[in-house]
């Protein structure tokens, strides 16, 4: 019986279960056994596997996270990680790897097909839907519709105390997170990291709104957002093992100028991981399911290298690299529509 062996690494988001169980049952279906590698590349370092059948993926359509668990390890940063993962790949017996993450993950792929280890096939993930070569990555559908919520919750008490709040989201380098929750919350003001924000601009715009009664705003902030004049602000100055530092805290420097500078109350929310758990939508759970499927389609017409995606309405297969050579940021025709509402 041939092998494929899947893992999930990076950030985990909703729909990561959907692609598992798709795997597990497409796999079947065409006669594979389904190694489940624990803890993203981890798990290849470490041996740390487990058999999934049938019964280990019942039920798991609508959970949040990955029953494989994740991490953010990169074994081209752990001394002998290489040599592990190429030893452990053969001791394994996998005919193929299909891995599920985003622009670190495939990173780590695209280095390995070049390595030795050639026959793998990508699944994009993450809720910031900033990986070039699909239209959507699931995860990011689930997290809109999580932040818009919030920012319908928000929008009641900034109503009743008529204050300014400001609503921190995630998304790393990428404000497609805060674009599509906030068109979808009716923010009256977006910032994203792929436009410095102006903070005279944002007080004329709140002004704007106050003069004509609405005394009370919510303005929509991306982490990966910063002042014209500023830096990126963060959390921890410390690298992860893909170089990343850890973004938060814009939200709080933005409302501190606001009120400073327009006199109006404002408070902070930060939405942080809350964008990542729960449930997935019914988007993320028929776009995981379909990517699943698609990528044990690709195991066994042998077309590795690639990477399932989505353009339009269809799920086609594109090469790795496409997907992690340039980020994906937010198309500026997307945020002209969001800047009809501001103000
Ligand atoms: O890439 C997904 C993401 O949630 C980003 O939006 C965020 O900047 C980062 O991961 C947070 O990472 P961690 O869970 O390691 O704090």
């Amino acid at each position: 019986m041939k092998k494929i062996g899947i893992l999930t690494g990076g950030g985990d988001c909703p729909g990561l279960n959907p692609v598992i169980r798709a795997v597990v049952r497409k796999g079947y279906n065409e006669g594979y056994e389904i190694i489940g590698i624990k803890n993203g590349w981890k798990g290849l370092i470490e041996n740390d596997v487990v058999k999934l059948d049938l019964i280990s993926v019942s039920g798991i359509l609508p959970r949040g996270g990955t029953i494989l668990g994740t991490s953010r390890t990169n074994p081209y940063k752990k001394e002998g990680g290489l040599e592990k993962v190429k030893e452990n790949y053969k001791k394994l017996g996998l005919d193929a790897l299909i891995a599920v993450g985003g622009e670190d993950t495939l990173g780590v792929s695209v280095k390995l097909i070049k390595d030795g280890i050639t026959n793998i096939v990508g699944v994009p993930k993450t809720i910031d839907n900033d990986l070039s070569g699909t239209d959507y990555t699931f995860g990011f559908d689930t997290a809109v519709n999580t932040a818009m919520e919030c920012i319908d919750k928000l929008h009641t008490t900034a109503e009743s105390h008529h204050r300014i709040i400001v609503v921190e989201v995630m998304g790393r380098h990428a404000g497609w997170i805060a674009v599509e929750s906030g068109i979808a919350g009716g923010a009256d003001v977006i910032l994203v990291p792929e436009i410095p924000i102006d903070i005279d601009e944002v007080c004329s715009l709140l002004k704007k709104r106050y003069e004509r009664g609405k005394t009370f705003s919510i303005v929509v902030v991306a982490e990966g957002a910063q002042f014209k004049e500023g830096t990126l602000v963060i959390q921890e100055q410390k690298l992860d093992e893909f170089g990343h530092v850890r973004l938060g805290g814009i939200g709080e420097r933005l409302a501190v100028e606001i009120e400073k500078r327009c006199g109006y109350e404002t408070r902070v929310s930060v939405l942080g991981h809350i964008q990542r758990g729960g449930t997935p939508s019914a988007f993320d759970r028929i776009l995981g399911t379909r990517f699943g499927v698609k990528a044990v389609e690709l195991v066994k017409n042998k077309k590795f290298g690639k990477m399932v995606a989505l353009t339009g309405n269809k799920i086609v297969d594109v090469p790795i690299e496409s997907a992690v050579t340039v980020a994906k940021t937010v198309d500026m025709d997307f945020y002209e529509i969001a800047k009809v509402f501001f103000g």
